[in-house]
């Protein structure tokens, strides 16, 4: 009988190989990492919804092209036309004109422009450029990143506090309102901070940020000057950032060194909505929101805090319902009907903007 002789280094290359190889196969990226997370909690959480969203999730995103009032907005608007795109506004009034919806209890600031592309259209943006007077012509912006600064009801001279505000889109589409007498910005980076300024500074005029922007770095999150201090606040928390989770490995928080956060990201976003709640005047509004679809970054953060505020001696707190702007929008983003405090905008193949969580919440002084 032939007597195979195997050298034994070759059997323990193999087996070295193949363990290897197995580490490897464990050795997922962050994105892969990400999807997992997701596939298991967000399959459970929506049920059947969760695969379309999956699919909408794993597609490019969309972006509306966000007018800049303070550059040559005639200019810039027959570009966006000639690029086939839509006057998101202008369309929707007709839409429910004609379909002959009541849409009385909506208030969207005049001065707003916003161009999209129809849904299922997947045409992309070019990148905005400078219009002859220096300043940039447009800003690209998720379209259901629009949705907190409609749900705030901007008035004019009011004083709005953007507590996570770096890189800025938010605070420019407030900007475009052309109503705040301040917008307070601050951000834990200062790097984030400088990225917001050199931007905005690209939009408006060097005058006009004098006098509309207060940058304020390194505060702590809780700290008492703020109490009572604005009309409006908007509190775009840090969070699990689904969409930019699951496309890159960088700045990605489910890689390995960030378990940590991921675990307190929750309780940080509590913290950030406590002290939103306290910088606002009795009777102003705060606004909470994140890119996830977590339940538990979204409703159950709200739901934490508005409990841990529960019998203050000074003010109550009150969740204002936001339907009216679901069925407002709900021609160009998809709602999840499984969110019931607030508005869960979720990703869907034909209109692929979100995910994006809002709610509203009003203090009510006693
Ligand atoms: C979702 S992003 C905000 C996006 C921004 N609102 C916009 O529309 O462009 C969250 C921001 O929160 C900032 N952040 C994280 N921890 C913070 C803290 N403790 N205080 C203030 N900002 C914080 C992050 O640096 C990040 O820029």
């Amino acid at each position: 009988m032939l007597k195979l002789r195997i050298p034994f280094n070759f059997i323990f290359s193999r087996q070295l190989h193949k363990e290897v190889r197995n580490k490897l196969k464990e050795k997922k990226s962050s994105k892969k990492l990400a999807l997992d997370y997701f596939d298991f909690f967000y399959g459970s959480t929506f049920g059947k919804e969760w695969n379309p969203m999956r699919l909408a999730l794993l597609t490019e995103r969309k972006y509306t092209a966000l007018v800049n009032n303070y550059s040559n907005f005639i200019e810039t608007n027959s570009k966006l036309e000639k690029l086939g795109s839509i006057n998101l506004l202008n369309f929707l009034e007709k839409y429910h004109e004609k379909n002959k919806h009541d849409v009385s209890n909506i208030h969207i600031p005049k001065n707003i422009n916003i161009y999209t592309f129809d849904n299922g259209d997947t045409s992309q943006y070019p990148s905005p450029k400078q219009n002859s007077d220096n300043l940039m012509n447009y800003y690209c912006i998720d379209g259901a990143s629009l949705l907190p600064i409609f749900a705030m009801n901007i008035q004019k001279d009011d004083l709005i506090l953007d507590l996570c505000s770096s890189p800025g889109g938010k605070t420019l589409v407030m900007l475009q309102t052309l109503l705040p007498r301040n917008i307070t910005c601050r951000d834990i980076s200062q790097n984030r901070l400088e990225r917001l300024v050199r931007m905005i500074k690209s939009y408006i005029p060097e005058n006009e940020f004098k006098r509309l922007i207060n940058i304020e770095m390194n505060l702590p999150i809780l700290h008492k000057a703020d109490e009572d201090r604005f009309d409006k606040v908007l509190v775009d928390v840090p969070c699990t950032n689904d969409r930019h989770s699951l496309h890159t490995d960088e700045n990605n928080i489910f890689s390995k060194g960030r378990s940590e956060e991921r675990a307190s990201i929750s309780k940080k976003q509590a913290e950030l909505l406590t002290q939103g709640i306290l910088s606002c005047k009795p009777n102003g509004t705060i606004i909470y929101s994140t890119c996830s679809l977590s339940p538990i970054q979204n409703e159950g953060v709200v739901n934490a805090v508005m409990n841990s505020f529960d019998g203050h001696s000074k003010f109550t707190l009150k969740i204002e319902p936001l339907d009216y702007l679901k069925d407002y929008f709900e021609y160009f983003l998809k709602f999840s009907s499984s969110c019931k405090t607030g508005l869960l905008v979720s990703p869907d193949i034909k209109k692929n903007f979100g995910p994006f969580y809002l709610c509203k919440i009003s203090k009510l002084s006693k």
